[in-house]
């Protein structure tokens, strides 16, 4: 590992023995430890690894105005021989460091980030959950630290990562609502980003769509309204008979690592993938005459999740989940690569030792 000057200090309360890890609901309970380093005079220093908890911040931090605030999420989980093992780094090194462009925010450097998380699942090994399809998962973070109410880039920052052990996101298939009065992200804006304030403005309209009965928003191109992009905190797959179609990335749409993963996994099936446009009117005429024979999410928090059924303008679909084949194969696939029960032929893991 690089020599950053990163300083440890450890607890000495750990709240470890408390946890029931048995019954850990997603991202309500934090381990030990975190990460901090801070950007000002044009360079990032004072790196360290120190007892969760909170820190201060001024009342006038820009990005609370103007959200200059940027994340990820990643995964640690345990091989099946005990060693801790993170899922594909240095892709969320890189995604965080195209967020912080977009977001006119400094890039943190890579070497730096793959201390930080090497370190912090080193220190916090033990808060990995066993189970397979658990894990550690990690949220790198970077904000504003300016203290200013004018609109002007920061130019200080800090730099975060905390850690909680987690099950599954969603723990039942998904009802999803194309909304075609509200939108996530146009081409030139910030969706490509990982930014907080993507999901501020999903808020309302997923909202209302639980209101409805939903689970989540299945959103429609700005343009047309009539492409589909992504679901709420998912990448989204669509299988008719044996071909697999995702959305191509078209700028607007978070570009998922779970989402290329997959599609690796599919190629190295032999499996038919094709990433382009789809349209929501092709989606539901496919099921209506029974030949979407699959729809499922993909992300790291979500890993792989079932769609039980589609809502468009008064119009439901639903899916026979009993029946999906790709989506329980590619869950399994990944699954068993982040615990070493299948072999990780692309070296997608890394071995915390
Ligand atoms: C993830 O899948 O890790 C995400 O960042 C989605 C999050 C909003 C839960």
């Amino acid at each position: 590992m690089v020599a950053t000057g990163l300083q440890i200090n450890k607890t000495e309360n750990s709240k470890l023995s408390t946890v029931d890890f048995g019954d850990i609901p997603f991202g309500k309970t934090f381990s030990d430890h975190m990460y901090v380093a801070e950007y000002k005079d044009g360079s990032w220093g004072n790196m360290r690894i120190e007892p969760f908890g909170p820190f201060t911040v001024h009342p006038a931090n820009i990005a609370w105005h103007y959200g200059q605030a940027i994340f990820e999420g990643m995964k640690a989980t345990k091989h099946t021989d005990g060693t801790p093992m993170l899922f594909r780094p240095e892709l969320h090194s890189d995604r965080i460091n195209k967020s912080a462009e977009r977001l006119a925010m400094p890039s943190f450097p890579k070497e730096a980030f793959m201390e930080a998380v090497y370190e912090l699942v080193k220190l916090e090994k033990d808060w990995i959950p066993k189970q397979e399809g658990s894990a550690l998962y990690l949220r790198p973070y970077m904000i504003a630290m300016d203290e200013f109410i004018g609109v002007q880039v920061s130019k200080t920052y800090k730099f975060v990562i905390f850690c909680c052990p987690v099950g599954p996101y969603y723990n039942k298939p998904l009802k999803l609502k194309a909304d075609d009065s509200y939108i996530r992200a146009a081409v030139g804006g910030t969706g490509e980003a990982k930014a907080a304030g993507n999901y501020a403005g999903s808020l309302l309209p997923t909202k209302l769509a639980k209101e409805e009965g939903y689970d989540q928003i299945m959103w429609l191109d700005a343009k047309e309204n009539h492409y589909i992009q992504e679901v709420g905190t998912m990448n989204i797959f669509f299988v008719f008979g044996n071909k697999v179609v995702t959305p191509s990335t078209d700028g607007a749409i978070l570009k998922g690592i779970t989402r290329k993963s997959l599609i690796q996994i599919l190629k190295d099936k032999g499996m038919s993938i094709e990433e382009r446009k789809i349209s929501i009117n092709e989606v539901m005429i496919a099921a209506k005459r029974g030949e979407l024979t699959e729809v499922f999410g993909s992300g790291t928090a979500a890993v792989v999740a079932n769609v039980a059924g589609i809502g468009y303008k008064g119009d439901m679909q639903k899916f026979d989940i009993d029946a999906y084949k790709v989506a329980p194969m590619l869950k399994d696939v990944i699954n068993g690569i982040r615990s070493g029960r299948i072999e990780d032929t692309h070296n997608w893991t890394t071995r915390v030792v």
